[in-house]
C-alpha cells in the first residue's frame, strides 16, 4: 500500500500555476526520489505535502487517511517531515537546542535524551559542540544536523529537499550512506536532489518533473537510461552546485 498517495495535486501561487494535476505515490518502506530542473516545482511539492503551499485542487491521502486540508503540525503530529532546502537550521542556537526542537511535540523526554545521544554517536562532531552555537558548524554538518532534528520528530515519511546542494564530495557521500542506513532502519524517503545520478543510485522509484507536471516516473535504472533524461539531466552538462562547498 502506498503511504503517501497524491491523486491530481494543482498549486498555485496567485496566478502562477506551480504544479498542474501531479500524481504521485509513495511506497512505505521505499526511497522515492523526485528529479527536475530549477522551477520545475519540486520544493512546491514537498511544501504542499507538509501543508505550507495550499492545494487549489487534488488530494493528498497520508497511511490511508486524506490530509489534504489538515494544518501542518497536525501532518507533523502524522509523521510527516521536511528538511528544507537551505536547511533552515537555527544559527543562533545551540546544536543541542535545535534537536530539541525537533522533538517539541513529543512527551517521551527520557527517549528524546537518548535519541539525541545517539545522534551524538552518529555524528560526533554534533556531540563536540552540543553546547556551541550551530553558526560554528560547515554546511555540511549543519545539514546533518537539520537530519538530526527531523529524525527527533520520528517521522514515518521524511522528506529531503536538495540535501546535497554545496556539500563537499566527502559529505554527499556520507548524506547518501545515511539515507541508505535511515531507510533500513524502516524510514520512507522522499527524496527531491539536483545530483540526478546519485538520487537514482539509492532509489527505488523516481519521478521527473517538468513545469509542474509528471514528465515521466517509473524505476529509476529506467529512468537513468532514457535518452531524453540523460540529455536533460544527467549528461556532461548536469548543473554544478551552486553554494561553496563545506
Ligand atoms: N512563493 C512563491 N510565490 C510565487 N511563485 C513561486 C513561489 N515559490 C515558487 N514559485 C514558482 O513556482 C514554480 C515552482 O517553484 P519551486 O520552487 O517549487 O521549483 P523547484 O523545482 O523547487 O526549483 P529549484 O530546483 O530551483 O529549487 C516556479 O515557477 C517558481 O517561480
Ligand atoms: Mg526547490
Amino acid at each position: 500500500m502506498a503511504l503517501l498517495d497524491i491523486q491530481d495535486l494543482t498549486v498555485d501561487y496567485g496566478r502562477v500555476r506551480a504544479l498542474a494535476g501531479i500524481s504521485l505515490a509513495v511506497r512505505e518502506g521505499e526511497v522515492a526520489t523526485v528529479l527536475g530542473a530549477n522551477g520545475a516545482g519540486k520544493s512546491t511539492l514537498l511544501r504542499a505535502i507538509v501543508g505550507g503551499a495550499r492545494a487549489s485542487a487534488g488530494r493528498l491521502t497520508f497511511a490511508g487517511e486524506d490530509i489534504t486540508r489538515l494544518a501542518t503540525h497536525a501532518r507533523l503530529g502524522r509523521g510527516i517531515v521536511l528538511v528544507p532546502e537551505g536547511r533552515r537550521i537555527l544559527i543562533s542556537m545551540t546544536i543541542e537546542e535545535n534537536l530539541q526542537l525537533g522533538a517539541h511535540l513529543r512527551r517521551d523526554g527520557e527517549a528524546v535524551r537518548r535519541e539525541i545521544g545517539l545522534i551524538y554517536e552518529r555524528f560526533p562532531n554534533l556531540g563536540q559542540r552540543r553546547h556551541m552555537r550551530a553558526s560554528c558548524l560547515s554546511g555540511g554538518e549543519q545539514q546533518m544536523l537539520a537530519i538530526g532534528r527531523a529524525m527527533l520528530a520520528r517521522p514515518r515519511l521524511m522528506m529531503l529537499d536538495e540535501p546535497s546542494l554545496g556539500l563537499s564530495p566527502l559529505f554527499v557521500e556520507r548524506l547518501f550512506d545515511l539515507i541508505g542506513e535511515l531507510n533500513r532502519d524502516g524510514l520512507t524517503i522522499l527524496l527531491v536532489e539536483q545530483n540526478t545520478g546519485k538520487a537514482l543510485a539509492a532509489a527505488d522509484s523516481g519521478t521527473v518533473l517538468e513545469l509542474g507536471r509528471v514528465l515521466m516516473s517509473g524505476e529509476p535504472a529506467k529512468l537513468a537510461a532514457d535518452p531524453a533524461l540523460q540529455a536533460a539531466y544527467l549528461g556532461a552538462a548536469a548543473p554544478a552546485p551552486a553554494a561553496a562547498t563545506s
